[in-house]
């Protein structure tokens, strides 16, 4: 299945996607990232992999509608049948929300409804909370409020600081995530209907 990926950062989910792909037979291709700022490693990260890019600059377009309207012309170019988000640090709007409906998935690195939007971690820590983890979701267009499809949990330990809590957060998304595509790519068509055992198997 031809998957795009969203990114605005390092790009470390990014790479272990791709390292899924490459050694253990992730049944699933990158056909684009899509990437709104232009020093991101993630970039490096896909020329290294010859994956093609679609870098922008928000600003430079009038409106999301139309930065949106460009990424879905190249999303369309690519095939591309799912949406994976992974740090991309901007809401969906209503043109790809359209297209691609139930096709559009995200990773935070918290136990939602619990600390949405940035630094989910500093939050947690910060919160003083007792645990935290992963979600991987549907994506609607609230701010990390899809139906949720797996959760993960970490304690966090007396003496737990947000480096520690980031490194095992991380640890658990990278092979979280590959797992999960794997799942949805295989045992449905990646869209939420009754056939992509989501619900019923993992929350
Ligand atoms: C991850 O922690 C993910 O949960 C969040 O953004 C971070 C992206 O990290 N949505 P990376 O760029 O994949 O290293």
């Amino acid at each position: 299945k031809k998957i795009a990926v969203f990114a605005s950062g390092s790009g470390s989910n990014f790479q272990a996607i791709l390292d899924s792909i490459q050694s253990v037979g992730l049944d699933a291709s990158i056909q684009l990232l899509v990437c709104d700022q232009p020093g991101a490693f993630v970039i490096e990260r896909a020329k290294l992999s010859s994956i093609r890019t679609f870098v922008f600059t928000a600003k430079d377009y009038r409106s999301k509608e139309d930065y949106e309207k460009e990424i879905s012309l190249q999303l369309k170019e690519c095939g591309v049948e799912l949406i994976v988000l992974a740090g991309y640090m901007r809401l969906i709007g209503p043109t790809l929300l359209k297209e691609y409906e139930g096709r559009i998935i995200n990773i935070h690195p918290s136990l939602l409804p619990d600390f949405p939007g940035k630094d989910a971690i500093g939050q947690a820590i910060a919160a003083e909370a007792k645990w935290s983890g992963v979600t991987i979701h549907y994506v609607d267009e609230g701010m990390d409020t899809g139906p949720i499809i797996v959760q993960e949990r970490v304690r966090l330990e007396e003496n737990e600081t947000r480096e520690s809590l980031q490194r095992k957060i991380q640890t658990m998304e990278h092979k979280l995530y590959p797992a999960i595509l794997q799942m949805l790519l295989t045992k449905g068509d990646g869209t939420n209907d009754e056939e992509t055992c989501t619900d019923k198997c993992f929350r």
